[in-house]
Order: C-alpha cells, then structure tokens, then sequence
C-alpha cells in the first residue's frame, strides 16, 4: 500500500510515524511533483498536480472537517473523499464560540476599556431572553456547541438543510425557512460547510433579517461572508459586531478594514484546529474499514459539495 501525503503545515515525521506503526510494509511519503501514484492520500489543500498524478487514488483522506478546497479541484471519479469528524474540533470549536457570545452578552469589551481607563462601571445585567442565538449547520461541529450554548440558557435557533429535530432547540430548514430563522435570532453563528449553495449567504438582505444589535461570528469560511456587506451594516448600527475567524483571504491583507475595526474581532483561523494525534486514529481507524468493504462515516457526497 502507497499513502502520499500533503500537508503543508504539519510535522510529517509524525504521520509517517504513526502510519508506519500500523503498516510497517506501507510506502508512506511526502508527495512532490513526478512522485509515484499512491493507494491513499492524507492532504490539506493539495494543488490540482496532486490528483493528476493520482490515476487509481481509492481515497483521499482531508485534514480538516471542511472539503471546500478539494471541491474546488479534479478528483478522480473512483476517489472517495472522507472529510475528518469532530476529531478534537468540536470541543474547540464550542469553546471558541460559546467565549465570542458570552464576551459580546456580558459586555466585556465595554468592562476592559473602562479598565484601561481606570473607570468603574456598571452595565445593566443583559438577560438571556433577549439573545436569541441562531446556529446555521446543525452537523458534527454545530451541533456541539449548540449543546454548549444551551447550557448558558440562551434560547437557540439552528438552520439546516435536512429537517431535524433537537431538544430545547427551534429548529428551521431549507431556504424556504432561512428568513423566519434569522428574524429569530440576534446572534448568528456559521458553521455552515462553503459549497454553492451557501457562499455569500452571510449579505446584507439575510443580515438585515437579524435582530437589531445582532451580532455575527463567522467560523466557517470567509466566503461566505461578504465583507462590505457585513461593515455597512455595522456602520448603520443594526449590527453591534463581529468575530470573525476566517478570511475571504487568508492571511487578512494587512489593508483589510476588518483590522481596524472597532466592532470586529478577528483571530487567525484557529477556532477548531486540526489535532495531529486525534486526526491520525480517526484516519486509521477509517483506512482500515474501507479496503475491506466496510461502511465509513465522513464520505462526502461530492453533488452537494460536503
Ligand atoms: P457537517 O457535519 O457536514 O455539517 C454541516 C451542516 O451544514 C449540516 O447540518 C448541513 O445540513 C448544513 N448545511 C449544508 N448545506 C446547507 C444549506 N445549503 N442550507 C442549510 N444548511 C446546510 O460539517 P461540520 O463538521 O459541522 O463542519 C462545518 C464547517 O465548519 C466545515 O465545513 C468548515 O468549513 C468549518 N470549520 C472551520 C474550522 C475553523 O477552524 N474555523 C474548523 C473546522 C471546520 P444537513 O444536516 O441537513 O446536511
Ligand atoms: C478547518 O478550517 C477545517 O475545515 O477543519
């Protein structure tokens, strides 16, 4: 068995490694360019080179929950892509939102100014009746931290494309149900998976539909935000700000007015990140099913994009 791998960002040592330790007699190898064709492959945003040299790949395993960078590319038909579940991120992912919400409920930022300036003050308490938090994607990392959120009593909303159903939760739907789901949500968290259907939903005409002072915390991708969108409404008051994890360009231009915003938080896409140790038992444990035929979870359908 050949498994190539591409990972930019990671210590290969380890996955060699680890992989060596479950097939000793596996050819386990960074790919470069006229590298030999593999079985498998473990990559994060490979180039297209990497498929074309790739004639009877049976899978490629993505580290990361998101697929959109392999969606944009050519992948062999016979190619299974298998997209990484939770993993160690959905812990991440609700402890990172559940801080953004609470910070922007509780006032926080207002507290650390007064701080800075020497200013003791107290805010009126904020109720949580009044922060109606709306989760879009109610998958593997949503549904965590909707789970998360619930046990700081906020009301939750969460908006999905397959009807569900989930305790203390007001579900919504489909398109057809995206208006009533954000004019009941003041908070709007994206955790939905960036596919045609759901790139620059984040605008001004479903922003507008959020509670006045409604705050958005955008940790899916920066494509599905449109940015001009997102400060015009900030600027007109109706929202009262932002987190925002990802970029439409990633490193933020340095010229990028979300920088300097008053009303937006940004961090560096490390909301949920990919744990090596975590990612690597979940790749093994799903490259020992599949050659033998057995169900895997976290296959993705390539016609609806995740
Ligand atoms: P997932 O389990 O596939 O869940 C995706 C959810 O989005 C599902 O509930 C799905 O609905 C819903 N959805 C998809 N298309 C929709 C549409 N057109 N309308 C309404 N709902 C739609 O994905 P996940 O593991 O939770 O990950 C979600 C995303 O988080 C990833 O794709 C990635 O982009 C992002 N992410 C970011 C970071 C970070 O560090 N910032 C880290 C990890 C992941 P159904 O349930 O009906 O299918
Ligand atoms: C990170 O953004 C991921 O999709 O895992």
């Amino acid at each position: 068995m050949r498994i190539a791998l591409y990972n930019p960002d990671g210590v290969a040592q380890f996955w060699i490694d680890g992989l060596h330790a479950v097939w000793p007699e596996a050819e386990v190898a960074l790919w470069s360019p006229g590298s030999p064709a593999a079985d498998f492959a473990i990559a994060w945003a490979p180039p297209q080179a990497f498929f074309d040299e790739q004639p009877h790949l049976q899978a490629v395993f993505n580290l990361g929950a998101g697929v959109d960078a392999l969606m944009r590319l050519r992948i062999p038909p016979q190619t299974q892509v298998v997209r990484l579940e939770d993993a160690g991120m959905a812990v991440q992912m609700a402890e990172y939102v559940c801080h953004a919400v609470l910070r922007h409920f509780r006032g926080l930022d207002a507290y650390e100014a007064d701080a800075r300036a020497g200013r003791w003050r107290k805010q009126a308490p904020a109720v949580h009746g009044d922060f109606p938090v709306g989760v879009m994607g109610l998958g593997v990392l949503g549904t965590r931290v909707v789970r998360a959120l619930q046990g700081f009593e906020f009301p939750i909303n969460a908006w999905s494309r397959q009807p569900k159903a989930l305790d203390g939760v007001r579900c919504f739907a489909g398109t057809e149900q995206l208006d009533a789901f954000l004019a009941a949500s003041k908070v709007l968290v994206c955790l939905l998976p960036l596919t045609v259907d759901t790139q620059n939903i984040l605008n001004q005409d479903t922003l507008s539909r959020l509670q006045p002072g409604g705050y958005v915390v955008n940790v899916a991708r920066g494509a599905h935000l449109v940015d001009a969108d997102l400060l015009a409404l900030l600027d007109r008051g109706h929202l009262a700000g932002a987190t925002l994890d990802v970029f439409r360009t990633e490193p933020l231009p340095s010229e990028h007015p979300f920088w300097r915003h008053p009303k937006i938080h940004i961090t560096p896409h490390i909301s949920a990140r990919t744990l090596d140790a975590e990612s690597l038992a979940q790749i093994i444990t799903k490259l020992q099913a599949l050659p033998q035929g057995l169900p895997v979870a976290g296959v993705v359908q390539r016609e609806r994009g995740y």
